[in-house]
Protein backbone atom coordinates (compact mmCIF):
# COMPACT_ATOMS: atom_id res chain seq x y z
CA UNK A 1 0.00 0.00 0.00
CA UNK A 2 2.58 2.54 0.41
CA UNK A 3 5.22 1.56 -2.39
CA UNK A 4 6.60 4.63 -4.01
CA UNK A 5 5.80 7.22 -1.58
CA UNK A 6 7.71 10.26 -1.92
CA UNK A 7 9.73 13.04 0.75
CA UNK A 8 9.09 16.38 1.07
CA UNK A 9 11.25 16.94 -1.80
CA UNK A 10 9.32 14.41 -4.17
CA UNK A 11 11.93 12.01 -3.92
CA UNK A 12 11.27 8.44 -4.05
CA UNK A 13 13.26 5.47 -1.95
CA UNK A 14 14.68 2.85 -4.04
CA UNK A 15 17.96 2.05 -2.97
CA UNK A 16 18.93 0.28 0.76
CA UNK A 17 22.80 0.36 1.72
CA UNK A 18 23.37 -2.05 4.45
CA UNK A 19 26.72 -1.48 6.65
CA UNK A 20 27.15 -4.82 8.19
CA UNK A 21 30.11 -3.99 10.02
CA UNK A 22 31.91 -0.93 11.56
CA UNK A 23 35.27 -2.46 11.75
CA UNK A 24 37.61 -2.46 8.40
CA UNK A 25 41.43 -3.53 8.06
CA UNK A 26 42.03 -0.30 6.04
CA UNK A 27 42.81 3.14 7.68
CA UNK A 28 41.97 5.73 4.74
CA UNK A 29 42.92 9.26 5.91
CA UNK A 30 40.05 10.33 4.64
CA UNK A 31 37.35 7.45 6.23
CA UNK A 32 38.82 6.20 9.43
CA UNK A 33 41.93 8.33 10.00
CA UNK A 34 44.48 6.44 12.50
CA UNK A 35 44.38 9.22 15.75
CA UNK A 36 41.10 8.52 15.87
CA UNK A 37 40.37 4.52 14.78
CA UNK A 38 42.94 3.30 17.46
CA UNK A 39 42.90 0.43 19.78
CA UNK A 40 40.93 2.37 21.96
CA UNK A 41 37.99 2.98 19.34
CA UNK A 42 34.72 2.02 20.77
CA UNK A 43 33.79 -0.46 18.22
CA UNK A 44 29.96 -2.14 18.03
CA UNK A 45 29.89 -5.66 20.47
CA UNK A 46 28.27 -8.50 18.20
CA UNK A 47 25.16 -8.03 20.49
CA UNK A 48 24.52 -4.75 18.83
CA UNK A 49 25.00 -5.58 15.21
CA UNK A 50 21.54 -6.69 13.42
CA UNK A 51 21.34 -10.08 12.69
CA UNK A 52 21.94 -11.62 9.30
CA UNK A 53 17.80 -12.61 10.57
CA UNK A 54 17.20 -8.82 11.19
CA UNK A 55 18.98 -7.56 8.04
CA UNK A 56 17.07 -10.32 5.94
CA UNK A 57 13.63 -9.19 7.12
CA UNK A 58 14.75 -5.34 6.79
CA UNK A 59 15.36 -6.04 3.03
CA UNK A 60 11.93 -7.93 2.78
CA UNK A 61 10.13 -4.87 4.50
CA UNK A 62 12.21 -2.16 2.64
CA UNK A 63 11.79 -4.09 -1.13
CA UNK A 64 7.82 -4.29 -0.61
CA UNK A 65 8.26 -0.70 -0.18
CA UNK A 66 9.23 -0.26 -3.46
CA UNK A 67 13.21 -0.41 -3.14
CA UNK A 68 15.17 -2.17 -6.08
CA UNK A 69 18.85 -2.31 -5.04
CA UNK A 70 20.78 -3.37 -1.73
CA UNK A 71 24.52 -2.47 -1.30
CA UNK A 72 26.29 -3.80 1.37
CA UNK A 73 28.99 -1.52 2.78
CA UNK A 74 30.92 -1.44 6.06
CA UNK A 75 33.47 -0.89 7.51
CA UNK A 76 34.99 -3.60 4.98
CA UNK A 77 31.96 -5.96 4.40
CA UNK A 78 34.22 -9.27 3.72
CA UNK A 79 35.43 -8.73 7.38
CA UNK A 80 31.65 -9.80 8.97
CA UNK A 81 31.56 -13.21 9.48
CA UNK A 82 29.63 -15.54 6.91
CA UNK A 83 28.96 -12.75 5.02
CA UNK A 84 27.79 -15.27 2.04
CA UNK A 85 25.45 -16.89 4.57
CA UNK A 86 23.39 -13.32 4.56
CA UNK A 87 23.87 -12.89 0.67
CA UNK A 88 22.27 -16.39 0.02
CA UNK A 89 19.52 -15.05 2.30
CA UNK A 90 18.93 -12.04 0.65
CA UNK A 91 19.35 -13.36 -3.06
CA UNK A 92 16.13 -15.11 -2.35
CA UNK A 93 14.40 -11.85 -1.51
CA UNK A 94 12.13 -10.30 -4.12
CA UNK A 95 11.82 -7.01 -5.34
CA UNK A 96 8.29 -5.61 -5.20
CA UNK A 97 7.61 -6.33 -8.32
CA UNK A 98 8.51 -9.94 -8.28
CA UNK A 99 11.98 -9.18 -10.43
CA UNK A 100 15.00 -10.38 -8.27
CA UNK A 101 16.31 -7.12 -6.47
CA UNK A 102 19.85 -5.59 -7.39
CA UNK A 103 22.18 -6.85 -5.33
CA UNK A 104 25.75 -5.29 -5.02
CA UNK A 105 28.63 -4.89 -2.25
CA UNK A 106 31.58 -2.39 -2.25
CA UNK A 107 34.71 -3.84 -0.74
CA UNK A 108 38.48 -2.26 -0.50
CA UNK A 109 39.28 -5.69 -2.19
CA UNK A 110 42.00 -6.88 0.46
CA UNK A 111 40.87 -10.32 0.87
CA UNK A 112 38.69 -10.63 -2.15
CA UNK A 113 40.83 -13.34 -3.64
CA UNK A 114 40.08 -15.48 -0.49
CA UNK A 115 35.95 -14.77 -1.01
CA UNK A 116 35.36 -13.85 -4.37
CA UNK A 117 34.35 -17.57 -5.69
CA UNK A 118 31.79 -17.85 -2.04
CA UNK A 119 30.54 -14.37 -2.91
CA UNK A 120 29.62 -15.39 -6.61
CA UNK A 121 28.34 -18.84 -5.29
CA UNK A 122 25.98 -17.12 -2.50
CA UNK A 123 24.38 -15.11 -5.36
CA UNK A 124 25.91 -11.74 -5.38
CA UNK A 125 25.32 -9.98 -8.65
CA UNK A 126 27.62 -6.96 -8.64
CA UNK A 127 31.12 -5.75 -7.04
CA UNK A 128 32.71 -2.23 -6.40
CA UNK A 129 36.26 -2.45 -5.50
CA UNK A 130 37.78 0.48 -3.73
CA UNK A 131 41.35 1.67 -5.15
CA UNK A 132 42.98 5.05 -4.55
CA UNK A 133 45.75 4.71 -6.96
CA UNK A 134 48.01 2.42 -8.76
CA UNK A 135 51.61 3.77 -7.02
CA UNK A 136 52.44 1.68 -3.83
CA UNK A 137 53.69 4.42 -1.94
CA UNK A 138 50.74 6.66 -2.79
CA UNK A 139 48.01 3.84 -1.92
CA UNK A 140 50.11 2.86 1.30
CA UNK A 141 50.31 6.72 2.28
CA UNK A 142 46.01 6.57 1.86
CA UNK A 143 45.41 3.36 3.35
CA UNK A 144 47.52 3.97 6.06
CA UNK A 145 48.29 0.22 6.76
CA UNK A 146 51.21 -0.59 3.90
CA UNK A 147 48.36 -2.44 1.84
CA UNK A 148 49.86 -2.59 -1.78
CA UNK A 149 48.46 -1.96 -4.97
CA UNK A 150 48.85 -5.67 -6.31
CA UNK A 151 46.63 -7.70 -3.49
CA UNK A 152 43.71 -5.15 -4.68
CA UNK A 153 44.04 -5.67 -8.51
CA UNK A 154 44.65 -9.38 -7.76
CA UNK A 155 41.13 -9.55 -5.77
CA UNK A 156 39.79 -7.74 -8.90
CA UNK A 157 41.00 -10.49 -11.43
CA UNK A 158 39.87 -13.09 -8.94
CA UNK A 159 36.71 -11.56 -9.26
CA UNK A 160 37.06 -11.78 -12.48
CA UNK A 161 37.29 -15.28 -12.82
CA UNK A 162 34.59 -16.44 -10.93
CA UNK A 163 32.79 -14.57 -13.37
CA UNK A 164 31.38 -11.46 -12.18
CA UNK A 165 31.33 -8.40 -14.52
CA UNK A 166 31.47 -4.91 -14.82
CA UNK A 167 33.31 -4.72 -11.83
CA UNK A 168 32.68 -0.80 -10.85
CA UNK A 169 36.48 0.76 -9.26
CA UNK A 170 35.41 3.96 -7.28
CA UNK A 171 39.06 6.16 -6.59
CA UNK A 172 38.49 8.54 -4.28
CA UNK A 173 40.38 11.76 -5.46
CA UNK A 174 42.18 13.81 -2.90
CA UNK A 175 43.95 16.98 -4.63
CA UNK A 176 47.64 17.18 -3.85
CA UNK A 177 47.46 13.48 -2.88
CA UNK A 178 46.75 10.92 -5.47
CA UNK A 179 45.34 13.46 -8.36
CA UNK A 180 48.39 12.73 -10.50
CA UNK A 181 47.62 9.18 -10.64
CA UNK A 182 44.13 9.82 -12.37
CA UNK A 183 45.25 9.64 -16.02
CA UNK A 184 47.15 6.25 -15.07
CA UNK A 185 44.66 4.71 -13.40
CA UNK A 186 42.35 5.46 -16.55
CA UNK A 187 44.81 3.67 -18.76
CA UNK A 188 44.88 0.76 -16.54
CA UNK A 189 41.43 -0.23 -16.82
CA UNK A 190 40.70 1.16 -19.88
CA UNK A 191 39.86 -2.17 -22.25
CA UNK A 192 39.34 -4.46 -19.31
CA UNK A 193 35.93 -4.56 -18.67
CA UNK A 194 36.05 -2.54 -15.36
CA UNK A 195 34.35 0.47 -14.59
CA UNK A 196 36.91 2.85 -13.34
CA UNK A 197 34.81 5.61 -10.93
CA UNK A 198 36.17 8.80 -9.76
CA UNK A 199 34.47 10.00 -6.34
CA UNK A 200 35.21 13.90 -5.50
CA UNK A 201 36.41 14.13 -2.00
CA UNK A 202 33.74 14.90 0.61
CA UNK A 203 33.33 16.16 4.36
CA UNK A 204 31.90 13.10 5.23
CA UNK A 205 31.57 11.90 8.83
CA UNK A 206 33.55 14.17 11.62
CA UNK A 207 36.96 13.09 11.43
CA UNK A 208 38.91 13.49 8.01
CA UNK A 209 39.82 16.96 8.01
CA UNK A 210 37.76 18.27 4.82
CA UNK A 211 38.26 21.56 2.89
CA UNK A 212 38.00 22.54 -0.37
CA UNK A 213 40.96 22.85 -1.66
CA UNK A 214 41.90 19.44 -1.37
CA UNK A 215 39.09 18.56 -3.92
CA UNK A 216 39.30 18.28 -7.57
CA UNK A 217 36.44 18.98 -9.96
CA UNK A 218 35.42 16.41 -12.06
CA UNK A 219 34.89 18.40 -14.48
CA UNK A 220 38.48 18.89 -14.57
CA UNK A 221 38.95 15.02 -13.83
CA UNK A 222 37.28 14.76 -17.39
CA UNK A 223 39.54 17.23 -18.78
CA UNK A 224 42.80 15.66 -18.03
CA UNK A 225 41.58 11.90 -19.02
CA UNK A 226 40.27 13.57 -22.41
CA UNK A 227 43.27 14.85 -23.31
CA UNK A 228 45.04 11.18 -23.50
CA UNK A 229 42.00 9.17 -24.23
CA UNK A 230 39.26 11.06 -25.40
CA UNK A 231 36.16 11.06 -23.67
CA UNK A 232 32.39 11.42 -24.58
CA UNK A 233 29.44 11.58 -22.25
CA UNK A 234 26.72 8.75 -22.07
CA UNK A 235 23.50 8.28 -20.93
CA UNK A 236 22.69 7.51 -17.59
CA UNK A 237 21.75 4.01 -16.65
CA UNK A 238 18.46 5.28 -14.53
CA UNK A 239 16.86 8.13 -13.36
CA UNK A 240 18.81 9.49 -9.92
CA UNK A 241 22.50 7.19 -11.03
CA UNK A 242 24.62 9.20 -8.90
CA UNK A 243 27.89 8.94 -11.18
CA UNK A 244 28.27 10.44 -14.65
CA UNK A 245 28.99 8.30 -17.46
CA UNK A 246 31.26 8.59 -20.20
CA UNK A 247 32.80 6.50 -22.76
CA UNK A 248 35.91 6.40 -24.68
CA UNK A 249 35.60 7.68 -28.47
CA UNK A 250 37.88 4.10 -29.39
CA UNK A 251 35.09 2.05 -27.66
CA UNK A 252 37.56 0.60 -24.82
CA UNK A 253 34.80 1.44 -22.12
CA UNK A 254 33.34 3.02 -19.70
CA UNK A 255 34.35 5.50 -16.65
CA UNK A 256 32.00 7.66 -14.39
CA UNK A 257 32.88 11.03 -12.13
CA UNK A 258 30.52 11.05 -8.62
CA UNK A 259 30.38 14.77 -7.92
CA UNK A 260 28.86 15.06 -4.73
CA UNK A 261 30.60 18.37 -4.17
CA UNK A 262 30.55 20.48 -7.29
CA UNK A 263 27.61 18.57 -8.96
CA UNK A 264 25.31 17.81 -6.07
CA UNK A 265 22.84 15.12 -6.97
CA UNK A 266 21.07 15.54 -3.73
CA UNK A 267 17.25 16.43 -5.55
CA UNK A 268 17.09 12.43 -7.36
CA UNK A 269 18.33 11.15 -3.55
CA UNK A 270 16.71 7.60 -3.40
CA UNK A 271 18.87 6.41 -0.42
CA UNK A 272 18.75 5.06 2.85
CA UNK A 273 21.02 3.37 4.88
CA UNK A 274 21.21 1.29 7.34
CA UNK A 275 24.02 1.55 10.04
CA UNK A 276 25.87 -1.79 11.37
CA UNK A 277 23.66 -1.12 14.86
CA UNK A 278 20.48 -1.31 12.99
CA UNK A 279 19.62 2.83 12.81
CA UNK A 280 18.23 4.03 9.44
CA UNK A 281 20.29 7.48 8.79
CA UNK A 282 18.31 9.02 5.64
CA UNK A 283 21.39 11.36 4.65
CA UNK A 284 25.11 10.53 4.77
CA UNK A 285 25.49 13.58 6.35
CA UNK A 286 22.70 13.10 9.21
CA UNK A 287 23.53 13.91 12.53
CA UNK A 288 21.50 10.86 13.93
CA UNK A 289 19.41 7.70 12.75
CA UNK A 290 16.07 6.31 13.51
CA UNK A 291 16.15 3.20 15.94
CA UNK A 292 15.05 0.79 13.52
CA UNK A 293 16.72 -1.89 15.70
CA UNK A 294 14.79 -1.23 19.05
CA UNK A 295 11.35 -1.60 16.64
CA UNK A 296 12.87 -4.54 15.45
CA UNK A 297 13.46 -6.22 18.62
CA UNK A 298 10.10 -5.24 20.51
CA UNK A 299 7.56 -7.44 18.41
CA UNK A 300 6.46 -5.20 16.09
CA UNK A 301 4.67 -6.35 12.85
CA UNK A 302 6.05 -5.92 9.28
CA UNK A 303 3.63 -3.84 8.53
CA UNK A 304 3.99 -1.62 11.84
CA UNK A 305 7.93 -1.55 10.68
CA UNK A 306 7.00 -0.76 6.85
CA UNK A 307 4.72 2.31 8.58
CA UNK A 308 7.61 3.78 10.42
CA UNK A 309 9.73 3.85 7.29
CA UNK A 310 7.29 5.42 4.98
CA UNK A 311 6.50 7.73 8.04
CA UNK A 312 10.05 8.64 8.41
CA UNK A 313 10.50 8.44 4.72
CA UNK A 314 7.39 10.87 3.71
CA UNK A 315 8.79 13.35 6.40
CA UNK A 316 12.46 13.61 4.80
CA UNK A 317 13.84 16.92 3.89
CA UNK A 318 17.97 16.46 4.12
CA UNK A 319 19.99 17.48 1.26
CA UNK A 320 23.25 18.15 2.73
CA UNK A 321 25.28 18.22 -0.58
CA UNK A 322 23.23 21.26 -1.90
CA UNK A 323 23.70 24.01 1.60
CA UNK A 324 27.46 22.91 2.49
CA UNK A 325 29.63 25.78 2.81
CA UNK A 326 33.02 25.69 1.94
CA UNK A 327 34.63 24.33 4.69
CA UNK A 328 32.35 22.41 7.17
CA UNK A 329 34.50 21.97 10.27
CA UNK A 330 32.89 24.40 12.08
CA UNK A 331 29.28 23.06 11.52
CA UNK A 332 30.93 19.81 12.51
CA UNK A 333 31.71 20.93 15.78
CA UNK A 334 28.88 20.26 18.35
CA UNK A 335 27.27 19.13 15.36
CA UNK A 336 28.87 15.81 14.81
CA UNK A 337 27.88 13.79 12.30
CA UNK A 338 28.13 10.00 11.47
CA UNK A 339 31.12 8.52 10.36
CA UNK A 340 31.20 7.13 7.00
CA UNK A 341 32.47 3.71 8.24
CA UNK A 342 29.37 3.10 10.27
CA UNK A 343 26.71 4.05 7.38
CA UNK A 344 28.64 3.01 4.84
CA UNK A 345 28.51 5.56 1.89
P1 LIG B 1 25.85 1.67 -8.79
O1 LIG B 1 24.83 0.88 -8.06
O2 LIG B 1 26.85 0.77 -9.41
O3 LIG B 1 25.31 2.70 -9.70
O4 LIG B 1 26.71 2.38 -7.68
P2 LIG B 1 26.41 3.57 -6.71
O5 LIG B 1 27.00 4.75 -7.37
O6 LIG B 1 25.04 3.65 -6.23
O7 LIG B 1 27.17 3.09 -5.43
P3 LIG B 1 28.56 3.32 -4.80
O8 LIG B 1 28.50 2.79 -3.47
O9 LIG B 1 29.62 2.76 -5.66
O10 LIG B 1 28.66 4.89 -4.71
C1 LIG B 1 29.82 5.48 -4.98
C2 LIG B 1 30.15 6.59 -4.04
O11 LIG B 1 29.29 7.69 -4.30
C3 LIG B 1 29.95 6.32 -2.56
O12 LIG B 1 31.01 5.62 -2.02
C4 LIG B 1 29.87 7.69 -2.02
O13 LIG B 1 31.16 8.23 -1.92
C5 LIG B 1 29.10 8.41 -3.13
N1 LIG B 1 27.68 8.43 -2.83
C6 LIG B 1 26.80 7.40 -2.99
N2 LIG B 1 25.58 7.77 -2.60
C7 LIG B 1 25.68 9.05 -2.17
C8 LIG B 1 24.77 9.98 -1.65
O14 LIG B 1 23.59 9.70 -1.47
N3 LIG B 1 25.23 11.20 -1.32
C9 LIG B 1 26.50 11.54 -1.50
N4 LIG B 1 26.85 12.78 -1.18
N5 LIG B 1 27.42 10.68 -1.98
C10 LIG B 1 27.02 9.46 -2.32
N1 LIG C 1 34.78 11.23 0.29
C1 LIG C 1 34.47 10.51 -0.82
N2 LIG C 1 34.36 9.17 -0.82
C2 LIG C 1 34.60 8.52 0.32
N3 LIG C 1 34.59 7.20 0.60
C3 LIG C 1 34.88 7.06 1.91
N4 LIG C 1 35.10 8.26 2.50
C4 LIG C 1 34.92 9.19 1.50
C5 LIG C 1 35.03 10.61 1.45
N5 LIG C 1 35.35 11.33 2.52
C6 LIG C 1 34.35 6.14 -0.38
C7 LIG C 1 35.37 5.01 -0.38
C8 LIG C 1 34.59 3.88 -0.97
C9 LIG C 1 33.20 4.17 -0.57
C10 LIG C 1 32.69 3.22 0.47
O1 LIG C 1 33.17 5.49 -0.09
O2 LIG C 1 36.49 5.19 -1.10
O3 LIG C 1 34.71 3.82 -2.37
FE1 LIG D 1 37.92 0.99 5.13
FE2 LIG D 1 36.64 1.73 2.92
FE3 LIG D 1 36.84 3.42 4.98
FE4 LIG D 1 39.00 2.83 3.58
S1 LIG D 1 37.17 3.90 2.81
S2 LIG D 1 38.85 2.88 5.83
S3 LIG D 1 38.66 0.71 3.04
S4 LIG D 1 35.73 1.48 4.98
FE1 LIG E 1 21.28 12.24 -0.58
FE2 LIG E 1 22.30 13.52 1.52
FE3 LIG E 1 23.87 12.64 -0.47
FE4 LIG E 1 22.25 14.73 -0.85
S1 LIG E 1 23.98 14.63 0.53
S2 LIG E 1 22.57 13.00 -2.24
S3 LIG E 1 20.49 14.10 0.39
S4 LIG E 1 22.65 11.38 0.93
Amino acid sequence: PHGHTKDTRGRTLRDLRISVTDRCNFRCTYCMPKEVFDQNYPYLAHKELLSFEEIARLTSIFSTLGVEKIRLTGGEPLLRKNLEVLIEMLAKIPASDGKPLDLTLTTNGSILRKKAAALKAAGLHRLTVSLDGLDDAIFKKMNDVDFPVADVLDGIAAAQEVGFQNIKVNMVVKKGTNDHEIVAMAKHFKGSGVILRFIEFMDVGSSNGWNMEQVLPSKEVIARINEVFPLEPIEANYAGEVAQRWRYVDGSGEIGVISSVTQTFCHECSRARISTDGQMYLCLFANEGFDFKTLLRSGKSDLEIANAVMNTWAAREDHYSEIRGSNTAKLASGNRKVEMSYIGG
